[in-house]
């Protein structure tokens, strides 16, 4: 049974030996102290990155994480064996970073279909790419077991695309989303954030160009992740002003799709003028929090597991592998990594600080 997130029943020190109990054949499943069950798994595959955006690095100085201190491929696949056959992971997603900066990533995921889920099927497999270099790899990676894609793209005006991101790769991108959708990487996800008096004038371009493709666009609340100074909550742009901007040109209604534990709500959109209509997202992750919902579980290039996006505490699982732990050290570490996430993120907490990793280095 699902336990209500506001229970006071539910001790915010329980202890992990208050973990649910091994499954048969030892496998487990990550539950947390209030029910929530992790099966979608968000893997970074390197905290390195082509773009610079602003709201997610400075243009220079950030340390990058040795090489020796990140998975090599042999470990990641090993946690992702024990992920998905033992701890009842469904879905996986590959994030960076930027994910295609991994050479082995056609390999990564060719090993990671052959695994098999608890409802006996391969896992789901998503990756959220810059679109960078996609254009060329959408086919194979779609060949190797890739099933959808989620790209970013904060505008389609070229001087913003480079004021946004320090470089000069907006066409890049485009083709990436063409070529993803004759790959049948489909749904394809755009994932545009909106900040204050930086992209607030893309958004209804930005709608308008996702509708003719026939691809999903998803507005998000930018997040305290970044730079410090990239975010102020006074300023920020939140789903009811993002709405507020689209109903200028289109329509919008609620759409009927339930949500389950996607970050992002559906629109019914129509343009007012033209004849254009489709689906389109809102990521509402500050104003709407959605973390009652949530069922991920989060592994670092360097293999520390973190039960929330925002967590300050993680786990490292590449310390267990390196000291020659078994499968079921990891289990239960992991296990027990996700039995402490917290209810909600608590960025509206007046103690809130952000995580010490860069957004780059967890990625997203
Ligand atoms: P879909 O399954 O395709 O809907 O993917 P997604 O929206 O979960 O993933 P994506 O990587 O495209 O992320 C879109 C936005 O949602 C980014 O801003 C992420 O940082 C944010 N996001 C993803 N997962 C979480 C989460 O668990 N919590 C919060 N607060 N934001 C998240
Ligand atoms: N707030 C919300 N989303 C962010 N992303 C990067 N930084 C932030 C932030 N501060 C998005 C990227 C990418 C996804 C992984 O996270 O645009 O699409
Ligand atoms: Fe931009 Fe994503 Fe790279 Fe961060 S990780 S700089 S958001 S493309």
């Amino acid at each position: 049974m699902r336990i209500p997130l506001s229970d006071p029943v539910v001790s915010a020190t329980a202890a992990a030996t208050d973990l649910p109990r091994a499954l048969p054949h030892g496998n487990r499943l990550l539950y947390d102290r209030f029910g929530r069950v992790a099966r979608d798994l968000r893997v970074s595959l390197t905290d390195r990155c082509n773009l610079r955006c602003t709201y997610c690095m400075p243009e220079e100085g950030l340390t990058w994480l040795a090489k020796e201190s990140t998975l090599n491929d042999d470990e990641i696949q090993r946690l992702l064996r024990i992920a998905i056959t033992r701890l009842g992971i469904r879905q996986v997603r590959f994030t960076g970073g930027e994910p295609l900066l991994r050479k082995s990533l056609a390999q990564i995921i060719r090993t990671t279909k052959e695994l098999m889920t608890d409802e006996n099927v391969p896992p789901r497999i998503a990756m959220t790419t810059n679109g960078v270099g996609l254009a060329n790899h959408a086919a194979s990676l779609a060949k190797a077991g890739l099933d959808r894609v989620n790209i970013s793209l904060d505008t389609i005006d070229p001087q913003r695309y480079h004021q946004l991101t320090r470089r000069d790769r907006l066409h890049h991108v485009i083709d990436a989303i063409d070529a993803s959708v004759q790959a049948g990487l489909t749904p394809v996800k755009i994932n545009a954030v909106i900040m204050p008096g930086l992209n607030e004038q893309d958004i209804v371009p930005l709608a308008e160009f996702c509708l003719q493709r026939e691809v999903q666009l998803r507005f998000i609340e930018q997040m305290p992740l970044g730079p410090h100074e990239a975010w102020d909550r006074s300023t920020m742009i939140s789903a009811r002003d993002i709405i507020q901007r689209l109903s200028e040109s289109f329509v919008l209604s609620p759409a009927v799709e339930k949500r389950g534990s996607a970050p992002a709500a559906l629109w019914d959109v129509h343009h007012r003028d033209r004849d254009l209509a489709g689906k389109i997202g809102i990521i509402a992750s500050v104003s709407q929090s959605f973390c009652a919902d949530c069922d991920r579980t989060r592994l670092t290039a360097d293999g520390a597991v973190r039960n929330c996006l925002f967590t300050r505490s993680e786990t490292s699982l590449r310390d267990i592998l390196r000291d020659g732990g078994s499968d079921e050290d990891i289990m239960l570490a992991w296990a027990t990594a996700m039995w402490h996430k917290k209810p909600g993120h608590g960025i509206d907490d007046p103690h809130f600080l952000q995580p010490q990793r860069p957004m780059s280095a967890i990625g997203g």
